[in-house]
Formats: structure tokens, C-alpha cells, sequence
């Protein structure tokens, strides 16, 4: 990476994860803000707020990377959209911090190859992997035994199946302690998040499956845990503030202050876990499966949830109709391994158009909502 000052990429810059970002790229001279990229919403008041040159909306995001020479790029689109500028960084050896956790699940075997070929900094932004990462650092890899995500387990945790029928979009989206983007937020209270960061972490840390355990962690107080051969486990915890993660990607390795407060131990702090439920929440294990399956099978998780995910917050979908429509669409693809971005964007395409035909079916017991 680039010493001095660090010129920096903010795909997504209108959503959770790029408005904290923008707050801590204001506080650091040594990140200069060289292109802005949002989906839809217009960013001509932020590009003259922040005086940035290079601006898009929409389109091609390797356009705007190509023309902008970024030195880091923040990846915080949501959904497969980001997948070609997550390429486009690692091809490239260009430092990328990332919280678009869908390119790298989808992408998977061709984003770690071209991390390997392009030889940068993959600096994970999402919490958990965040807090591995920094668990991990300095370690000798024969030490690591395996690594525990935790989960907040979302707003339903304590509901059971027949509540969960009846869940409306307004609670989905009340998350208990993290405040993100509509589609994260659903997701974590499917727990779709949580295995879409198992496939991220395996992708990440090089791990097989068996090797990643999720827990249930309700405060959301401890963000991971890695466990050594020696029997000993490292965790990392703070307060669930995404500018943490998120600052310490911008600045690595100078882990600048922030100003989340430091956690009050002497006032009370309870920290407990629990097995997450597989029966209320097929999300996890379906994600689970699809991973071990490699090839193309996550980015057919990715998709159908996307799919999923954006059927229930329009009303077309209940609740509990989007695990069985994403395994129903697992069930119908072969998985093939993409050899390049155009069989990946296909593989992509092709399970997006079975969820689709699912959730257009009508509901099995006629009271969909
Ligand atoms: N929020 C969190 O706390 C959190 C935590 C961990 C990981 N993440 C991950 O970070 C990513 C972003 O999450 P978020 O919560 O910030 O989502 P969000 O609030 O919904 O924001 C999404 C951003 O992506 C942009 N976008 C959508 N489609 C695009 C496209 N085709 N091209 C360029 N930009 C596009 C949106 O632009 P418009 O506003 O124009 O639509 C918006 O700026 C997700 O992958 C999520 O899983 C988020």
C-alpha cells in the first residue's frame, strides 16, 4: 500500500456502510477521496462536499476504479453488483476493504485467485472477519486450529416457527443491535448473514468448513474468536459500532483512534452464547451446504437470496418463504464452477431467474402475504 497520502475508492457511498465511512475519511488529511459510486441515488452535493472528481451512478464500476487509480478501494455496494470491482482490486494487487461480502461469496474461487495473482491487502470490513483478521495477525498460520463467528441471532431469535410466519417487514428491519442497510438487516434476521460470512471467512482464511463454527451471541459484544492448537482462544471485543471495522481497514496497519468509547467491564458485562437453531433458521445450514458443494453453488445461494430478500421487502414473500424458496432454487442448479466473470455473471443470472419463477409460484398454502 501506498505511504503518505492513501488515495481512496468509495463504491457505495450513499448506504450505512459508505456515510460512516465518509465521516471517517473526514477526519484523517492522510485519505483523499478520489471517486464516489452509488446505485441509483444522485452524489453531486457529497462530490462537491468532498471535492471529488471522479463520480458514478450506476454502471460499469471498473470504469470509475480505472479512470479514479484508487489505492484502496472500499467495496460497500450491497449484493452481486459489487462483484466486478471486488475482481478488479484483487486482479490488481490494489488494496481492498471490504464489506461487500456477496462479490467474494459469489465470486469465491476466482476472487481468491486473483488475490493471489495481484498479491494485495484483502482487509475484511465486516465485523467478525475484522475481528479474526486482527486475532490472526502476526500468527503462525500451523498455530490456528479454527475460527467462531458470532451471530446476534436478529430480532427473532426467541420466536418460534408459527410466529415467524407472521413476522412483518417492519420487524425484520428492527434490528436488536446493529443499525445497517435494509437487505444486511433481513439477512440477519434469516440468519442468511451469518452464512454468507461462514463462506466469507472460508474464502478469507483459507479454512475448510468444519473448521468455522456461528455461535449465538446476543449483545453482539464479542465479535470472534480464533482458537490455537495449544487449546487457547483469542477473542475480539468492542461495542457493535461498524466505524471500528471500518476505520481500521482505512488505516491499516496505524489502527487510528476512533470515537467509539472504550467497553465499561467493572460496569456489568454478561456475555452469552448458544447453538444457533438450525430448524427455525435453514438459512445457515443451506448456506453451510452450498459452501462444502463449491463451485458455483454460493453464488446460487447469493443469488436466490438476493432474490429472496427482495421479494419479502416488497411484500410478495412472507418470512418464512425465503429459506425454501433458496433451497428450492439450490436444489434446481448444478453448481458448475465458473471458469471467468461472464460463466460467474451467468451462474448469477441463472439462479436469480429460477427465484424469480419460485416466488412468482403461488404460495402451497394460499395465504402468502
Ligand atoms: N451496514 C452494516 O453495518 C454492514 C456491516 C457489515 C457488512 N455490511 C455489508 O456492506 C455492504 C453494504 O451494506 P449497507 O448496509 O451499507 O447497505 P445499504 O445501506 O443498502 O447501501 C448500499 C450501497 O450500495 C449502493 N449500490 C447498490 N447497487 C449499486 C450498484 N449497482 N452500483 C453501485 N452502487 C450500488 C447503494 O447506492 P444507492 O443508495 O444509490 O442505492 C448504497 O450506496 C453489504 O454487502 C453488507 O452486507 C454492512
Amino acid at each position: 500500500m501506498a505511504t503518505g497520502v492513501r488515495r481512496v475508492a468509495l463504491l457505495g457511498a450513499t448506504g450505512s456502510i459508505g456515510r460512516q465511512a465518509l465521516e471517517i475519511i473526514a477526519e484523517h488529511s492522510e485519505l483523499e477521496l478520489c471517486a464516489l459510486a452509488s446505485g441509483s441515488q444522485p452524489l453531486d452535493e457529497l462530490a462537491a462536499r468532498h471535492g471529488v472528481e471522479h463520480v458514478q451512478v450506476g454502471g460499469d464500476l471498473t470504469d470509475l476504479l480505472e479512470a479514479s487509480e484508487p489505492d484502496l478501494v472500499l467495496n460497500a455496494v450491497v449484493g452481486f453488483a459489487g462483484v466486478e470491482a471486488t475482481l478488479w482490486a484483487l486482479e490488481r494487487g490494489v488494496t481492498l476493504a471490504l464489506a461487500n461480502k456477496e462479490s467474494l461469496v459469489a465470486a469465491g474461487d476466482l476472487a481468491v485467485a486473483a488475490w493471489k495473482r495481484g498479491g494485495g491487502l484483502l482487509l475484511p470490513v465486516d465485523s467478525e472477519h475484522s475481528a479474526v483478521f486482527q486475532c490472526l495477525e502476526g500468527r503462525a498460520p500451523e498455530t490456528l486450529d479454527s475460527l467462531v463467528l458470532t451471530a446476534s441471532g436478529g430480532p427473532f431469535r426467541n420466536h418460534s416457527s408459527a410466529e415467524l410466519a407472521h413476522v412483518s417487514v417492519e420487524d425484520a428491519l428492527a434490528h436488536p443491535t446493529w443499525s445497517m442497510g435494509p437487505k444486511i438487516t433481513v439477512d440477519s434476521a434469516t440468519l442468511a448473514n451469518k452464512g454468507l460470512e461462514l463462506m466469507e471467512a472460508h474464502f478469507l482464511f483459507g479454512l475448510p468448513y468444519e473448521k468455522i463454527e456461528v455461535v449465538v451471541h446476543p449483545a453482539s459484544i464479542v465479535h470472534a474468536l480464533v482458537r490455537f492448537r495449544d487449546g487457547a482462544a483469542l477473542a475480539h471485543l468492542g461495542h457493535p459500532d461498524m466505524r471500528v471495522p471500518i476505520s481500521f481497514a482505512l488505516t491499516f496497519p496505524a489502527r487510528a483512534a476512533t470515537p467509539v468509547a472504550p467497553l465499561d467491564l467493572a460496569a456489568g458485562l454478561t456475555l452469552e452464547f448458544e447453538a444457533p437453531d438450525a430448524e427455525r433458521f435453514p438459512l445457515l445450514r443451506l448456506a453451510r451446504e452450498a459452501g462444502e458443494s463449491g463451485g458455483t453453488y454460493p453464488c446460487a445461494f447469493n443469488a436466490a437470496n438476493e432474490v429472496a430478500v427482495a421479494s419479502f421487502l416488497e411484500g410478495r414473500i412472507v418470512f418464512t418463504d425465503v429459506a425454501p424458496l433458496v433451497e428450492d432454487v439450490l436444489a434446481q442448479v448444478d453448481g458448475t464452477p465458473a471458469r471467468d466473470l461472464a460463466e460467474l455473471v451467468e451462474a448469477d443470472a441463472d439462479a436469480r431467474g429460477r427465484a424469480e419463477e419460485v416466488s412468482a409460484r403461488p404460495p402451497a398454502n394460499g395465504v402468502r402475504a
